[in-house]
């Protein structure tokens, strides 16, 4: 079902049709997986804007603002650039725009890896000035004390191992991560250590299929796959990505629709009509009240 939106001009709230669930919480995220199990996948995608928070909210358990906006919204070579004031913006329209997600806004580089203090002071920021739920910060066993030293005081946060993007310049590149015993048993004491530190749960990106597998079965936390295993607790995918905005599909997107195609087909008419003149016609234009 789709939703629609009436627009409240004196506040500039969206108020949705049909009304909203109730929002998930992170405790109710959590408790998804029982025993090792999670009987409903979850379901996350990126999101940006309010717009589309508005579109995907309905029909997702977690919205995420990645820091992906980098490259996606801003053309940006890499997540690197990437500022907090930039993570806060987008992460407080993605909040206007949901009623029923939990909200979780990525930390850029340079925002949390120096200290458990400094990356506090990151994480309270984002959390008081978004209305996030939670955050979302890269790396394993290193963020171990930092994921702990956030979580006792009151910040839920997601970690992010395997292919770590933040890491580009130490990885050399974005391919599978997972190949060989070294690497395997660095991601697998990662994912481990994450979960001991008290994160609500983690995203598996980039790792070799019987890896992601491992690790879905043996974490305690709800493990969330992008190129990872369909047998992890939940998928996430960059929302463009899976709309097909891009002319290049990685191996681990599946392009759910053609968007790029059908913007290019709206603007090309829209185009045709405006040199044609046929466009604004007689419903597009205001008469003179008489
Ligand atoms: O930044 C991002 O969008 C992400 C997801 C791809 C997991 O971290």
């Amino acid at each position: 079902m789709s939703t629609t939106f009436t627009i409240d001009t004196s506040t500039s709230r969206a108020h949705p049709t049909p009304a909203p669930m109730k929002r998930l919480t992170v405790p109710a995220i959590q408790r998804r997986k029982v025993d090792g199990t999670t009987a409903e996948p979850l379901v996350m995608l990126t999101a940006y804007t309010v717009r589309m928070a508005q579109l995907l909210d309905p029909h997702c358990d977690l919205l995420l603002v990645g820091d992906s906006l980098g490259q996606v919204v801003y053309g940006l070579p890499s997540t690197l650039p990437v500022t907090l004031d930039m993570m806060i913006a987008h992460g407080a329209a993605v909040v206007r725009g949901s009623y029923h997600a939990v909200v979780a806004v990525d930390m850029p580089f340079g925002s949390y890896e120096a200290s458990p203090e400094h990356a506090f002071a990151s994480a309270a920021r984002v959390l008081a000035e978004t209305g996030c739920a939670a955050i979302k910060m890269e790396g394993g066993a290193a963020m171990a004390p930092t994921i702990r030293f956030l979580t006792e005081r009151g910040i839920p946060v997601m970690a992010h191992v395997g292919l770590t993007p933040q890491a580009i310049n130490a990885l050399g590149g974005y391919g599978a991560r997972g190949r060989g015993d070294a690497e395997e048993a660095k991601i697998l004491a990662d994912a481990e250590a994450v979960a001991a530190a008290g994160a609500f749960s983690t995203v598996v990106e980039g790792v070799v299929e019987p890896l992601a597998r491992r690790i879905a079965e043996s974490s305690a936390i709800p493990v969330i796959g992008i190129g990872a295993s369909a047998a992890c607790d939940g998928q996430v995918l960059v929302a463009e990505d899976m709309l097909g905005l891009f002319e290049r599909t990685p191996r681990f997107v599946k392009r759910f629709d053609d968007m790029a195609g059908r913007i290019s087909d709206a603007a090309a008419r829209y185009a045709a009509e405006v040199r044609a003149r046929t466009f604004p016609g007689d419903e597009q234009v205001y008469a003179v009240k008489g």
